[in-house]
């Protein structure tokens, strides 16, 4: 359950009822990590990454019963290039954040990213 209910996204492919005994609900959340809108899981469906605002993570998904969290990646704007955006007169705590939008894997020891980083996008490789 990482995602907020959005009314723009399509209807889920695969839906099951809550507390259900074969489908159980797993709770993860990290405190002051916000805006988990994207989401990868890798080939083998044992790790599932997130982008958030400001960071990335990676969660072990491999057991049914507990999500733990393998890594977190802090990928932020420096204070300068937070204020330069401000500045365009973007608002510093709505868009001057680096809200990650896309996780793609790139081969077996990378990872590709792109954030939105203070209103200019960056992309960056992560190891
Ligand atoms: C980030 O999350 C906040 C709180 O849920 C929301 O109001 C805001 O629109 C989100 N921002 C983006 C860029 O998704
Ligand atoms: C994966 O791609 C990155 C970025 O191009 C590169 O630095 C790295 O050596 C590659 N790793 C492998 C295992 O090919």
């Amino acid at each position: 359950s990482l995602l907020s209910s959005t009314d723009s996204l399509p209807p889920p492919r695969v839906s099951f009822l809550l507390y259900s005994t074969d489908r159980p609900l797993v709770h993860f959340s990290l405190p002051g990590v916000q805006n988990t809108s994207t989401l990868l899981l890798s080939d083998d469906g044992s790790t599932l990454y997130v982008g958030a605002k400001d960071a990335i993570l990676s969660l072990d998904v491999s057991r049914s019963d507990v999500i733990s969290l393998k890594k977190k990646v802090d990928w932020r704007p420096t204070e300068k290039e937070t204020e330069d955006c401000s500045r365009k007169g973007m608002d510093q705590t709505v868009d001057c954040p680096n809200f990650v939008h896309v996780l793609q894997l790139l081969n077996s020891s990378h990872l590709y990213a792109c954030g939105s980083y203070a209103f200019n996008p960056q992309q960056v490789f992560i190891d």
